[in-house]
């Protein structure tokens, strides 16, 4: 095949006489359909560009060299099987627990058992893949009956599903928070919201110093970038004539904070952040958002977060919990107190829904890791 582009395919056409019969000729003699030919095109005229100066691949090249200069080269790893792992996020080790995986076979087989029931008797998911979209027919009395199971654990109304904590952030601040509304966010809050933000609609988002709450506590906390607490930024945003639909409750504000910053392994001072909120937007529209991804499983009653063990749940607006870290499997779901799951679906990211959502094997795997935690026999 001498084409790069269908365009240089047929001047190389004309250049042997033949015209573009014996193009069209000479893809057929390959035994590729036109199709495929259409993908081999592409890849030689990518083939072709990547020797270009200033091409792509040289721009990559130097990103990759910038950062390798500075120390800052990401490289996948795999840890040695007898390594002591002191990183992990798998706090409670429930991935290598026996009881749990004991549990997961045994969910796997029963549901592999019904899934091979006879069509028309057939009410579960197919064991493997999800079949489509959530919104299409992606969606199974499985995950509805792991939403409300996962709701009521957590003493919420609703909860909604996700792929990941990541996904979940990003659907939640990238589509609830309405034109005009403002984003409030602790200054080391995950990347995940951030994203979540650049997609919202919301006018605004102004970051506060980290873990600090009131005016009159001096230094409790020193901020990276020079942000001030959360009363302050507040206050900022209440005050004068702009700031009167916020203290009138016409205009939201969501206040985004994790339950323990990873990093630096500090807890958000979670009820100092509620009293702020409730004092300075007395009309209630401060809606406090907790990220309980490593916060989930170590903290609570029964592993329920960070929240649940200060007695929040109804002070504070949605939890995003995580099944990436303690609870040692992957996913994530946000839990709104006032909030219809309806609101939630019509509300998302159409982009996250549209993915496909994890398959039974996952959602079996958070039940055995998560649901033991519901039972009245305490964890060892
Ligand atoms: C605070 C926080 N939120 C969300 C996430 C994303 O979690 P996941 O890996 O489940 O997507 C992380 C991941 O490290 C995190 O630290």
């Amino acid at each position: 095949v001498v084409a790069l582009t269908p365009r240089q395919g047929r001047t190389e056409a004309v250049n042997t006489g033949t015209g573009p019969k014996f193009f069209l000729d000479g893809i057929t003699a390959t035994g590729a359909s036109h199709r495929s030919f259409c993908r081999l095109a592409l890849f030689r005229q990518h083939d072709f560009m990547s020797r270009r100066k200033g091409s792509l691949e040289e721009t990559l090249a130097g990103h990759l060299e910038r950062r390798s200069a500075r120390s800052q080269l990401r490289r996948l790893t795999i840890v040695p099987p007898h390594a002591v792992d002191f990183s992990s996020n798998s706090y409670l080790s429930l991935s290598t627990n026996a009881d749990v995986q004991r549990d997961f076979v045994a969910r796997l087989k029963a549901h592999a058992d019904a899934a091979s029931t006879p069509a028309p008797d057939r009410k579960n998911a197919p064991l493997l893949g999800s079949g489509g979209s959530r919104l299409l027919d992606g969606n199974s009395t499985l995950a509805e009956e792991l939403e409300r199971e996962i709701a009521a654990f957590h003493g919420a109304e609703a909860g909604l599903l996700f792929n990941s904590a990541f996904d979940a952030n990003v659907g939640l601040f990238a589509c609830v928070p309405q034109s005009g509304d403002v984003v409030v966010y602790d200054e080391l809050i995950h990347a995940s919201v951030h994203d979540g933000m650049r997609l919202s609609r919301a006018g605004r988002r102004v970051g506060f110093a980290h873990n600090s709450v009131w005016q009159d506590v001096k230094g409790s906390a020193s901020s990276m970038t020079g942000a001030s607490c959360l009363e302050s930024v507040l206050a900022c945003l209440v005050s004068g004539a702009a700031g009167q639909d916020f203290f009138d409750g016409k205009k939201n504000v969501f206040i985004a904070v994790e339950g323990l910053y990873s990093m630096d392994g500090d807890l958000a001072p979670l009820k100092d952040i509620v009293e702020c909120v409730e004092k300075c937007l007395p009309a209630g529209n401060g809606y406090i958002v907790v990220d309980e991804a490593h916060s989930t499983g170590i903290y609570g009653d029964c592993g329920r977060g960070l929240v649940c063990q200060l007695g929040l749940e109804d002070r504070v607006w949605a939890r995003v919990h995580g099944f990436g870290k303690a609870m040692s499997c992957t996913g994530g779901r946000f839990l709104p107190v006032r909030l219809r799951v309806q609101s939630l679906l019509n509300g998302t990211n159409s982009a996250l829904l549209l993915k496909v959502l994890y398959s039974p094997p996952g959602r079996l795997a958070i039940i055995s890791s998560t649901m033991p935690a519901a039972s009245s026999t305490p964890r060892q």
